[in-house]
């Protein structure tokens, strides 16, 4: 086994001085691994070690989404819903520790301890939150017998903007400023970490449309409307319902408040609080509580962007069913 991690990292090296690269959001390079702008450093180690050495459990669930789509939001819905009755919302551990630290993030976690995490000792069921693409995981997962997964996604425009300031915060200062303008021109090419944004989007959607009990695509505008509707959406897909008595004793409304933007923002592990991902990449908390609105990405793109960006995602989202 000892030798199949070497022939992993030794590809991987090899890899890196082969692919094509471009410009990157957060570090200098990305790089194009079969289709998608993987950062060469972390992502593209983690989609190695997953085609090639994750053990699969039929019980594991993974929360997918494009980076700045919601995941910190959907990480603790997810968590609330599926461990409610092993936790009081008074002592609660989203109030103590953050959503990051909740369960791992896979794309990271998976070489955090070389060659490989133990995965095995995670608690069962597990949760993993990804970036990854769907076509990145290996059959194993994405087959019949396989995962669950849960997916959001959200307005590229909003997108585009949550990650230009998400990723400005984490580039290096001795790398200059990325401008909105070559971030804009960089998202419609498709390039910027785990790119293009319209095929990560359409691989779920066309895995959910396959597979619909094992793929739960939401849209965060949608969950932003009516968070209540689609908690008990989750909770179906999960195999957990909500029963009469949980009906009645507001335990939905409890975890949509307990996860809603202002009541995560203001807990003192979000306001001061860090969440690392491995060596490269430290992130203080309060980053990942911007705004938390619908229809933010207006007020920094011009008409004419807005014209492009929504002209694009039309066309690639044209005859799916994917409503936009
Ligand atoms: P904005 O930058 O538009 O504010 P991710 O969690 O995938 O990194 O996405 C981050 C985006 O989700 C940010 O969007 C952030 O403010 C928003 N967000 C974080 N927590 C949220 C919550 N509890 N409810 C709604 N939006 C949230």
């Amino acid at each position: 086994e000892e030798e199949d991690f070497e022939k992993t990292y030794h590809n991987y090296n090899q890899m890196l001085l082969t692919l094509p690269r471009a410009k990157g959001w957060r570090a200098q390079h990305v790089v194009k691994y079969r289709s998608h702008w993987l950062n060469p450093n972390t992502a593209l180690k983690g989609a190695l070690l997953l085609q090639n050495h994750f053990k699969p459990k039929p019980t594991d669930t993974f929360l997918a989404a494009f980076m700045k789509s919601g995941t910190t939001w959907l990480r603790s819905l997810l968590f609330a819903t599926v461990n409610r009755s092993r936790y009081d919302f008074s002592s609660h551990p989203l109030l103590t520790t953050g959503p990051h630290a909740v369960f791992p993030f896979l794309d990271s976690y998976i070489y955090d301890k070389h060659p490989i995490a133990d995965l095995d000792s995670l608690p069962s069921p597990r949760l993993f939150a990804t970036h990854f693409s769907h076509d990145l995981f290996p059959e194993s997962v994405k087959g019949s017998s396989g995962s669950k997964f849960v997916y959001i996604w959200r307005d590229p425009k909003d997108v585009l903007v949550s990650k230009w300031h998400f990723m400005n915060r984490l580039r290096p200062k001795e790398l200059p400023v990325l401008t909105l303008h070559e971030a804009f021109e960089l998202f419609c090419d498709g390039v910027s970490e785990y790119g293009p944004f319209w095929d990560h989007v359409l691989g779920y959607w066309n895995a959910s449309v396959e597979a619909p009990n094992k793929i739960l695509i939401l849209k965060y505008e949608e969950v932003k409307r009516e968070p209540g509707v689609h908690v008990k959406r989750l909770a179906e897909f999960m195999g957990v319902p909500f029963s009469e008595e949980e009906g009645e004793g507001g335990v939905v409304g409890e975890i949509v408040e307990l996860c809603s933007f202002d009541k995560l923002r203001n807990l003192e592990v979000n306001k001061t609080g860090v969440s690392r991902f491995n060596g490269e990449v430290v992130v203080q908390n309060r980053d990942f509580f911007r705004k938390g609105e619908v229809g933010d990405g207006k007020n920094y793109l011009t008409e004419e962007m807005i014209e492009r960006l929504d002209r694009i995602t039309k066309c690639k989202f044209e005859g799916t069913g994917l409503e936009f």
